[in-house]
């Protein structure tokens, strides 16, 4: 009793202002939820460009949600939803210093190692000491990309996972490393509530829950379509109709980005901690992203959508 007495005392890291960096697919995304929840959050990307790109992601999304919540008549209350939240965001390309005047940092950039640390180790000169660092990498172990910071640093360094899209999909995995302080985790789990999440907790093994699960099943649909065993279209119909998948397998892998998905089994592949046989590259995949062909982001995929 004493113990869950001094447990539920912890103090937990008081969330208030957010740095999100990358305005991608999910960087945007996890902006967007963050604002809705009335969090202060700076978007950060490297170029104008990007940000542009995220921002219009949002406004796109923004709408569809405000219609859901106050229904197709109801324009006014729509309107002062979407501007209370937007007026929650600001953007920038200088992420440290973003990071300098925020409680937390949530990290969507390119799924790759090297990246993602030279970021957090500029990002970890920057920002105070009791700011808390996350990544949204899929595949990545948190441990690897944490290496780039300080020792303290890597006592609040956890996983937060969001899954695409961010808006509508209603989980985030928290991923706790071996030296994550519990009232870090549980900071983070409460973030993830309050942005409309059920946060489920896992360790830092490679793909956490839904990864070390989906992916293989989403590269095993390229590896029957590099075999000629079925058309890409049937193997989708076939997966919605007869196992009632929302997207087939090779929809959903243009949906995720075709280079995030090579550069998760690539990598899974040269760490060598998965299976062999779940990790054995697809030709078509990997010809589809040599050819820059990457999915709905770029208009063109397993399937074209221009
Ligand atoms: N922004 C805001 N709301 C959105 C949205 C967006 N971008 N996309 C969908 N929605 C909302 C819609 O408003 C709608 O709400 P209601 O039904 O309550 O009105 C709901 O989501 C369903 O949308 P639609 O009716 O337009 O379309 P749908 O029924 O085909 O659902 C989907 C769309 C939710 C994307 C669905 O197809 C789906 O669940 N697909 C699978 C997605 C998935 O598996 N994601 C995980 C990918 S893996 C990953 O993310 C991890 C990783 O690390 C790679
Ligand atoms: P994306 O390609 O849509 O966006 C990545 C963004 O990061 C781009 O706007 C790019 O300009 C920016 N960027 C790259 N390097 C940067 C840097 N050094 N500083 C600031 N910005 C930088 O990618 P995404 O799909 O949003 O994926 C982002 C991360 O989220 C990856 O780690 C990915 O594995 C993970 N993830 C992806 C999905 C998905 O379904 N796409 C789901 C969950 C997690």
């Amino acid at each position: 009793r004493k113990a869950a007495f001094s447990s539920s005392a912890r103090h937990l890291k008081d969330i208030n202002s957010v740095t999100v960096i990358g305005a991608g697919l999910m960087g945007s995304g996890i902006v967007q939820v963050a604002a809705q929840a009335n969090y202060k959050v700076t978007m950060v990307d490297t170029t104008d460009a990007a940000l542009k790109n995220g921002q219009a992601i949002i406004t796109k999304s923004i709408k569809r949600v405000a219609k859901k919540k106050f229904g197709e008549e109801n324009a006014a209350e729509q309107q002062a939803f979407i501007d209370k939240a937007l007026s929650n965001i600001t953007v920038s390309t200088d992420g440290p210093a973003a990071v300098a005047g925020s409680d937390l940092v949530v990290e969507a950039i390119v799924e790759n190692i090297d990246v993602k640390q030279a970021l957090f180790k500029a990002l970890d000169q920057a920002a105070p000491a009791d700011t808390i660092f996350t990544s949204n990498t899929s595949s990545l172990p948190i441990t690897s990309i944490a290496e780039a910071t300080s020792a303290a640093r890597r006592e609040r360094f956890g996983g937060l996972h969001f899954f695409n899209p961010v808006p509508a999909m209603k989980l985030v995995e928290v991923v706790r490393t071996e030296v994550l302080k519990d009232e870090v985790y549980d900071s983070l789990a409460t973030f993830a509530k309050n942005t409309g999440k059920t946060p489920v907790e896992c360790k830092d093994t490679p793909g956490f829950i839904v990864n070390r699960l989906l992916v293989p099943y989403m590269m095993e649909a390229f590896r029957v379509l590099d075999r000629g065993d079925a058309k890409a279209k049937d193997i989708d119909v076939a997966m919605k109709l007869g196992a009632g998948m929302p997207m087939g397998p090779l929809e959903l892998a243009d949906f995720v980005g075709l280079d995030t998905m090579k550069f998760i089994i690539d990598g899974w592949a040269k760490e060598g901690k998965i299976e062999e046989a779940l990790v054995t590259p697809s030709k078509t995949l990997n010809s589809l992203v040599e050819q820059g062909s990457l999915g709905r982001k770029s208009g063109k995929g397993v399937y074209d959508y221009s």
